[in-house]
C-alpha cells in the first residue's frame, strides 16, 4: 500500500476501457442510441472516467442529487459540493436499464451509459448553489449554464471508450494529461510525500507565483494543476496560458520541486463550493495540500474574497483530509521590493500594485506590458502576441 493520501471515499475509481472490452464497446455503441453531450458534460466523463471525481462512478442520481445541493454530502455521507449531472429533454430520455452511447460535442464516441434513474432537474434548486443564499440577478454564468440545460437527469455507470476526445486539438497537451494514477505514480518516483497542488485559469502573475512559492516552502513538491477544460468566453485559452506556464517554470521555477500537469475538468465559476470540488479532486490526484487564496473560482462580485476558504471550516476535517492552504490577498509591495499580503506587511497608501483584470487586458491587446511586479516579462510577451493576433 502506498504512503500517498487516500482517494475521496477510499477507492480510485477506473471507468476507463481497454483492449478487448473498449473494443466490443465500440462495436455494441453502434446499435445503441446515443446522446451528443456538451462541452461540460464531456469534460465530466473524462473527469468520471480518469478517477478524478472518485468516488463517483457515473452521473448522479436524484438522492445524491439532493444530499450534495442540501448538505454538501453525496448520500453516503462523502463530502461533494457540486452536482454531477447529465441531463436532456424529457422526450430525449432513453429507459431506466437501456444503454446509450454518449459522444462528445465533435461527433467522437466518448462512453456507455447504462441508465439506472430518470429525474426531473430541479435546475431552480441546483442554480442556489452558486448564490449561498444571496439573490439570484439572472447574470451568473455558472448558474445560467444550469438553467439552460435539460429538465430531465439520466443517472448511472458509465465505460469510457475515448478519454481525450480532440487528441491532435490545440487543447489536449497529452504528454501532460496525466491520470490521478499517474500523478500518484509520478509522486511516488520522485519521492514527494506532501505535495501542494495550484488550481488555475489564468497564467501565472506574480500573486500566483508567490503563493506557489510559499507552498513549496512546506512541502516537497508543487503540482501546477491548471484548468483546461470547458471555461467561459473572455477567459485566456488553454493552449496560450501552458505556453505561459512552460515559459515561467523553466526560468523562475526548480524542477526537482515542480510539476505541471493538466485538469481536464469545466470550470463551473461556483465559488466556495467549486474550492471544495477542486480540493476533493486534487486529493483524488495524490495531493495534500490545496491551495486557495482570494476570491478561488470567483466571478464578478458573487462571493466574498475569502468565502471560498470560510467554507472549509464547515467540513469535516477527516473526511476531507486534504488541507486547504489559503491565502490572503498578495500584490507587490515596492516599500518591502517583494510580494506581501496583509499577514505580512503593513498597509501603506500607494504602496501595493494592483491591476485589474481589465485594465491588464487593455494594456496586453495595446501591445503593453504590465509592470514587472504584476507579471514575468517572459509571460508578458506571449500574452501581447495572442492579445495583438486576435
Ligand atoms: S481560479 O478560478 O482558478 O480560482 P485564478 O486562476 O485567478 O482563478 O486563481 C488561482 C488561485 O490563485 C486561486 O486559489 C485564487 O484564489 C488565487 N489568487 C489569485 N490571485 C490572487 C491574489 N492576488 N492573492 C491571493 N490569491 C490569489
Amino acid at each position: 500500500m502506498s504512503g500517498l493520501i487516500q482517494p475521496h471515499g477510499g477507492t480510485l475509481v477506473n471507468r476507463v476501457l481497454e483492449g478487448a472490452a473498449r473494443d466490443a464497446a465500440i462495436k455494441e455503441a453502434e446499435g445503441l442510441p446515443s446522446i451528443t453531450l456538451s462541452a461540460k458534460q464531456s469534460c465530466d466523463v473524462e473527469m468520471i472516467g480518469i478517477g478524478a471525481f472518485s468516488p463517483l462512478t457515473g452521473f448522479m442520481g436524484k438522492a445524491d442529487f439532493d444530499s450534495v445541493i442540501s448538505g454538501i454530502k453525496l448520500a453516503d455521507g462523502n463530502i461533494w459540493p457540486i452536482p454531477i449531472t447529465l441531463s436532456v429533454d424529457k422526450a430525449d430520455a432513453p429507459a431506466v436499464g437501456s444503454k446509450v452511447a454518449l459522444k462528445a460535442p465533435n461527433g467522437v464516441l466518448q462512453a456507455i451509459m447504462t441508465i439506472e434513474e430518470v429525474y426531473d432537474h430541479d435546475r431552480a434548486a441546483e442554480a442556489t448553489i452558486f448564490f449561498n443564499g444571496a439573490e439570484d440577478d439572472g447574470q451568473h454564468p455558472g448558474a445560467e449554464a444550469v438553467k439552460a440545460e435539460g429538465d430531465t437527469c439520466l443517472a448511472g455507470p458509465i465505460d469510457v471508450v475515448t478519454v481525450c476526445v480532440d487528441p491532435d486539438g490545440p487543447e489536449a497537451f497529452l504528454d501532460h494529461r496525466l491520470t490521478p494514477a499517474q500523478t500518484r505514480a509520478a509522486f511516488e518516483a520522485k519521492g514527494w510525500k506532501t505535495v501542494s497542488a495550484f488550481q488555475t485559469r489564468n497564467p501565472i502573475h506574480r500573486a500566483h507565483e508567490y503563493l506557489c512559492k510559499c507552498a513549496q516552502e512546506i512541502t516537497d513538491g508543487l503540482l501546477i494543476h491548471p484548468l483546461v477544460g470547458e471555461t467561459k468566453p473572455g477567459d485566456i485559452p488553454a493552449d496560450v496560458r501552458m505556453n505561459c506556464y512552460h515559459t515561467l517554470i523553466k526560468d523562475y521555477f526548480v524542477d526537482a520541486t515542480t510539476m505541471l500537469s493538466v485538469m481536464p475538468a469545466a470550470m463551473r465559476y461556483a465559488g466556495p463550493r467549486e474550492a471544495i470540488l477542486h480540493a476533493v479532486v486534487r486529493k483524488n490526484y495524490g495531493v495534500t495540500h490545496f491551495i486557495v487564496g482570494r476570491d478561488h473560482a470567483g466571478v464578478g462580485s458573487y462571493y466574498g474574497t475569502y468565502d471560498a476558504q470560510n467554507i472549509f471550516d464547515e467540513l469535516d476535517e477527516a473526511n476531507l483530509a486534504i488541507e486547504p492552504l489559503k491565502f490572503e490577498h498578495a500584490a507587490f509591495s515596492k516599500k518591502a521590493q517583494g510580494m506581501v499580503s496583509g499577514k505580512t506587511f503593513p498597509k501603506l497608501e500607494g504602496d501595493q500594485i494592483f491591476l485589474s483584470g481589465t485594465k491588464v487586458r487593455e494594456m496586453l491587446g495595446n501591445g503593453e506590458r504590465p509592470p514587472g511586479e504584476f507579471t514575468r516579462p517572459e509571460v508578458a510577451d506571449i500574452l501581447i502576441e495572442w492579445a495583438t493576433s486576435k
